[in-house]
């Protein structure tokens, strides 16, 4: 069983995903982590790190101004959930950052290595950042696909900027370079990763 809490945002995230994801290959992807969470893992007994950036969180993660009924409930399941993360900043290549990207970014896993629930599978997670503040280029090994809660643009291999909007899905191949920006307005956005077997 898993805390109420988490099992309320996973039901709310992967239903959103299920609604907004319309790229095949996050399909694929989603209907592989929807299958993996239905089998809970080990909670970590670690205590919640306090988010750095609490007041750009306040100004986009607010249910009211989400219209469609997934997106709010979302909200809501986040909000209840967020004491628990453990927000932290990101280490590592910064290639392309922003110079205020260390202050004005903050990442937490969900689910996955580092998570509220530890598992190897399944890596989901939310990346908050302030206004103005450019993401360093980076890439993994798992395919992702992102659902975005607010303004921002994002890129990935040789693509363009471009803006999924509040709602917006995309999917990122195993490996691609990817990026986000804020711009005058904070950016929330989370992301689902299947890193296990086929
Ligand atoms: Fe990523």
């Amino acid at each position: 069983m898993r805390p109420k809490p988490m099992q309320e945002f996973l039901d709310a995230i992967i239903s959103a995903a299920d609604y907004y994801v319309t790229d095949p290959n996050g399909k694929e992807s989603l209907a592989k982590i929807r299958a993996a969470l239905q089998t809970p893992s080990k909670m970590s007994d670690g205590a919640g790190a306090q988010l750095p950036i609490r007041d750009s969180l306040e100004e986009v993660a607010i249910p009211s101004h989400f219209h469609a009924p997934e997106l709010r409930h979302l909200v809501e399941t986040f909000l209840r959930l967020e004491p628990m993360l453990n927000w932290r900043r990101r280490s590592g290549d910064m290639s392309c950052a922003s110079a205020n990207f260390a202050e004005g970014h903050a990442n937490a896993n969900i689910v996955g290595p580092g998570g509220i629930e530890w598992r190897t599978d399944v890596w989901l997670g939310v990346t908050l950042l302030s206004p103005n503040v450019r993401y360093p280029d980076h890439s993994h090994p798992p395919e992702e696909t992102y659902l975005v809660l607010s303004n921002g643009s994002f890129c990935h291999g040789d693509s363009e900027w471009f803006e999924p909007g509040i709602g917006g899905t995309f999917y990122n191949s195993p490996g691609i370079v990817h990026a986000m920006r804020s711009d005058s307005t904070p950016l929330l956005a989370f992301w689902l990763l299947w890193a296990g077997a086929e």
